[in-house]
């Protein structure tokens, strides 16, 4: 069966995208007896360079002769108006679209997937989560039988290989910023990746196929790495914890808890041995338990890879419409998104060095009813402005799992404490035990 493919948007992934279909088009066609045919790419600008040639006779400015000249539409020009409009016109005229686009669909995925049913067409988009993992697919179809429990994933390949630089070679944020600016990972306006907003684009895509509880993504709990400290990086190590933008969604009875925040895990968790540009994600499911996917979340082959597999399975969708996949709409109705969560804490206060100013912040902690697991008190001396000459350190304080919003009520007394000099610190500890 043949089928023919546009593309609309031929920058990094659109290329890629071209050069994948060019080179294994022959090798797609002996595997799964379709033939996918690129007849259209349409970007804004032919000029610029790009990592692979596109045909002359393929290329356009007009992404109206792509939706006319194709049976599936692939939209991968990014961002929300146009993409929303160019999505839409293609449902318009019955036709399938894959998309790349998290920010689109976590934002606006509720409606696409509406009015993708509504009009009986299909939209994929396993490129839009982890890059080449296949990862849609395995929540959608391999683990279709289980309830999934919780999903914790490292998203974002930028985030991860900054905090890689810090733990392994310990520099600090800011030089490890530049450093993956300076190796093309980040962004010359890397804010999307550095605060969370990427990671959480990712897990709320995630959460609405796996748990069917579909949310405002304005309601997702999102803190980045901007703040990281490489001194809690060092502490954190001290006590056995390896530092990650951790995506978490759990369901917790009839609540599901959806947040985004550098999370301490276990050093011999296997999500803390994830490091550098690569992506992982663990989904555990009530039957078949803990299953992880590893790879690498970004880039033009890897994303392409993504991109043409959702091509084939659009391709069997056509050809057998009633055969195509499970629905996108579902929805668990008693489901609602948790404003409070329930976590283990790594709170850090930077104290004189004098005795008696644990037993005044335990005792606050008491009255807010968290109970501390354990104390590190290091020689060390802390730089704080404004106090310079002063013998300040560091009061590491691990606490039992609590609930968020007690913690928050507990470390703004604690705050007003004459003896705590400066912000504390928080940083979440996911880990099996309790
Ligand atoms: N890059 C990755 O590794 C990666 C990984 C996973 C998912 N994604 C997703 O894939 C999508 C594409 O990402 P990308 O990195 O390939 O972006 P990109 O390099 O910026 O490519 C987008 C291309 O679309 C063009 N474009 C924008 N508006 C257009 C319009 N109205 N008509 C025609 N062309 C238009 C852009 O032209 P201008 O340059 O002139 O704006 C650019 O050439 C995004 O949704 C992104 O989130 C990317």
């Amino acid at each position: 069966m043949k089928v023919r493919v546009g593309i609309v948007g031929c920058g990094v992934v659109g290329t890629g995208v071209v050069e994948l279909l060019l080179k294994n088009g022959d090798t797609i066609k002996k595997k799964t007896g379709i033939e996918l045919v690129l007849t259209r790419v349409a970007d804004r600008d032919w000029q610029k360079s790009r990592a692979f040639q596109v045909p002359y006779q393929l290329r356009t400015t007009d992404y109206r002769e792509v939706i006319e000249q194709s049976d599936v539409v692939v939209e991968l020009v990014g961002g929300k108006g146009f993409a929303f409009e160019l999505i839409e016109e293609t449902f318009q005229k019955g036709k399938p679209v894959v998309t790349a686009n998290k920010h689109l669909l976590a934002e606006e995925g509720q409606e696409l997937f509406r009015r993708a049913q509504e009009r009986g067409v299909w939209i994929g988009f396993e490129a839009s989560v982890g890059g080449g993992i296949p990862i849609i697919k395995a929540i959608r179809e391999s683990l279709v039988a289980n309830q999934i429990e919780a999903i914790y994933g490292i998203l974002n390949g930028t985030t991860n290989y900054i905090l890689t630089r810090m733990l392994e070679e310990g520099v600090d944020f800011e030089r490890a910023l530049g450093e993956a600016q300076e190796k093309g990972y980040a962004e010359a306006d890397p804010s999307l990746d550095i605060d969370g907003w990427d990671s959480a684009h990712k897990i709320t895509l995630l959460s609405f196929i796996a748990f069917g509880g579909f949310f405002r993504f304005s309601q997702v709990y999102v803190e980045g790495i901007r703040e990281v400290d490489l001194l809690d990086v060092e502490l954190g190590r001290e006590l056995g914890y390896t530092l990650k933008l951790l995506a978490i969604a759990k369901r917790r009875g009839e609540e599901l808890e959806v947040r985004v925040h550098p999370t301490f895990l276990p050093e011999e968790d296997p999500l803390a041995k994830v490091s550098d540009v690569f992506n992982a994600i663990m989904v555990q499911g009530d039957f078949v338990g803990k299953t992880m996917f590893y790879g690498r979340g970004a880039g033009a082959h890897p994303t392409a890879s993504a991109v043409v597999s959702d091509l084939v399975d659009t391709a069997r969708c056509l050809m057998h419409p009633a055969n195509c996949r499970s629905r996108l709409d579902w929805q668990e109705k008693n489901l609602t998104l948790s404003d409070d969560f329930y976590s283990r804490y790594y709170l850090r206060f930077d104290v004189p060095d004098k005795p008696g100013i644990l037993a005044s912040i335990s005792r606050v902690l008491a009255d807010h009813q968290i109970s501390i697991a354990s104390v590190l008190q290091k020689e060390k001396v802390c730089k704080l402005a404004g106090r310079e000459g002063e013998p300040v350190v560091p009061l590491v304080v691990l606490t039992h799992k609590a609930y968020e919003r007690s913690m928050r009520r507990a470390l703004e007394e604690i705050r007003a404490l004459p003896v705590v000099l400066g912000k504390p610190v928080l940083i979440r500890v996911e880990e099996e035990a309790e």
